[in-house]
């Protein structure tokens, strides 16, 4: 199965790539500046170019709180650019999978969420990843938009590394604790989408789909376990999220439901316990259990 990805240096892109070696895979990977969402770039041609067999957006505008003030630069990156793309697949015959994000929601159902539940975004990432699904969607319609949340891996600007930085520095750390959601790490991720690009090459159905870690934390959760992992006894205060003020509103709590992708797809992810050790571990700070 021959890949191209769109994204090279974020973090899942990089653990796509990690496993371009896989019997039976061959990756081709595009980054900035050759495919800048930002600028017109002739995607029909680097789609018809490579002919692969599935394409993978990885790409996005990730920075949550300066999305606010970028509302079109996020917008080209999580919406127009990934249309185009998904136009371009479509017009080749060839399954997409686009990867969206938990804070389409505004985390206040009260209960999980699954891919029927309207979207209800409360900053300009969330509403922009929510215009990208639209559109990737109804640019081919047998695309696979992934929803994820609380990517982490062992490189990258993530919770994991600021952490464990600010675990080193400070005597004590303060992290909201009225947040839910699942923590998930990019390789877990990345090894259920090549599984579900396998499916749609097989004919399995696109359409929206849940993926992320099993189980669940808020972030104070989860600074106390990857501090406990690192064995950095730095205690942890939990705090409101009304004590943390950001520049874009976060939703309270995006857990998301995964029934369809173990029913439908038999994917299931790693419990995200068992997903942080093996970062940590992978980051030679980790593997350990202080306390
Ligand atoms: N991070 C999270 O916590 C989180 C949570 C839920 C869902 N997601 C979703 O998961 C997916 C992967 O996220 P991630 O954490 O891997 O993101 P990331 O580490 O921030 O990487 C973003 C990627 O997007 C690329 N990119 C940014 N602007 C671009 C542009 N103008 N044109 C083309 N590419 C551009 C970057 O390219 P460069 O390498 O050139 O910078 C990078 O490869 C995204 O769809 C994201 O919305 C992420």
């Amino acid at each position: 199965m021959k890949i191209l990805v769109i994204g090279i240096k974020g973090q899942l892109a990089r653990a796509l790539i990690a496993r371009r070696n896989r019997p039976g895979i061959e990756m081709v990977a595009a980054g900035r500046p050759q495919v800048d969402f930002e600028r017109p770039t002739a995607l029909g041609d680097l789609v018809g170019g490579t002919r692969p067999d599935l394409v993978i957006n990885a790409a996005a505008f990730t920075a949550v709180d300066r999305a606010e003030d970028e509302v079109e630069a996020a917008r080209a990156v999580n919406a127009t650019g990934p249309a185009a793309l998904a136009r371009a697949a479509a017009a080749g015959g060839i399954p997409f999978i686009h990867v969206s994000t938990d804070y389409v929601f505004d985390g206040a159902k009260g209960s999980l969420y699954d891919e029927t539940d309207p979207v209800s975004p409360v900053n300009v990432y969330g509403r922009t990843k929510a215009e990208g699904e639209a559109a990737v969607l109804a640019a081919h319609p047998g695309a696979l938009v992934a929803r994820t949340s609380w990517v982490y891996a062992p490189e990258g600007v993530n919770f994991v590394r600021t952490m464990l930085k600010l675990g080193a520095e400070r005597d004590r750390l303060r992290v909201v604790a009225d947040q839910q959601g699942r923590p998930t790490e990019a390789g877990a991720l990345a090894d259920a989408l090549l599984e579900l690009g396998q499916a749609l090459r097989s004919g399995a159905p696109g359409g929206l789909l849940h993926v992320a870690a099993e189980g669940d934390t808020s972030w104070h959760g989860f600074a106390t376990e990857i501090l406990r992992g690192a064995g950095l006894s730095t205690p942890v205060d939990p705090i409101a999220t009304s004590d943390f003020p950001t520049r874009a509103p976060r939703p309270s709590d995006t857990r998301l439901d995964l029934s369809r992708a173990r029913s439908e797809y038999g994917i299931v992810l790693p419990d995200w316990h068992e997903s942080l050790e093996r970062c940590l571990a992978a980051m030679g700070t980790g593997g350990r259990r202080a306390g």
